[in-house]
């Protein structure tokens, strides 16, 4: 049994973060991807939620606003031993909450070839490609997810 909560990131976080980042990486991120992630973080950027898993901080997304009617997805990353384990599910029935919550009608992801299959199931399109987008061999997938 999995207790799944979620909680607004707190700077105290920013080490379980990166290292959940370079626990994906080269995999899912590439390497020059960890620089924008350690900006983004020192923000505190309001909307982004920690995801505890039996009470460890071990996944990270945020959800923004972008423009009338649209969020954005940024960031969403789980430890790999959480990965496989329904709690990326969890976290996209969360998203799709807060969404519709706000009112709004779609989602902006900016995927990978590497992760887009998995928003795919959750209703995802793909509406661009871009090779090498997030470097050598990380390809970026631009998707909307309509609610
Ligand atoms: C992508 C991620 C959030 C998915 O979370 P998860 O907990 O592993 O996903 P789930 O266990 O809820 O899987 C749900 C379904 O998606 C599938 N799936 C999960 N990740 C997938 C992937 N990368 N490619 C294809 N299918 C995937 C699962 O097999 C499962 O399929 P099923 O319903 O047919 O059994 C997680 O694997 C992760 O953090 N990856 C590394 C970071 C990353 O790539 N983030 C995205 C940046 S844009």
């Amino acid at each position: 049994m999995i207790d799944i909560t979620f909680r607004p990131y707190y700077n105290s976080d920013n080490e379980a973060c990166m290292r959940i980042f370079d626990a994906n990486c080269p995999e899912f991120f590439a390497p020059n991807e960890r620089d924008d992630y350690q900006q983004f973080l020192a923000q505190i950027p309001d909307g982004y939620e920690i995801c505890e898993v039996n009470g460890l901080a071990l996944g990270a997304f945020g959800l923004f606003d972008d423009g009338p009617g649209e969020k954005t997805l940024n960031w969403i990353l789980l430890d790999p031993q959480s990965q496989g384990l329904g709690v990326g599910s969890r976290i996209m029935d969360r998203v799709m909450h807060l969404g519709r919550a706000a009112e709004a009608t779609r989602v902006r992801i900016a995927a990978s070839q590497k992760s887009a299959p998995f928003f795919e199931k959750f209703g995802a399109k793909a509406n661009s490609t871009i090779t090498d987008g997030w470097g050598p061999g990380m390809h970026r997938v631009d998707m909307i997810l309509p609610l």
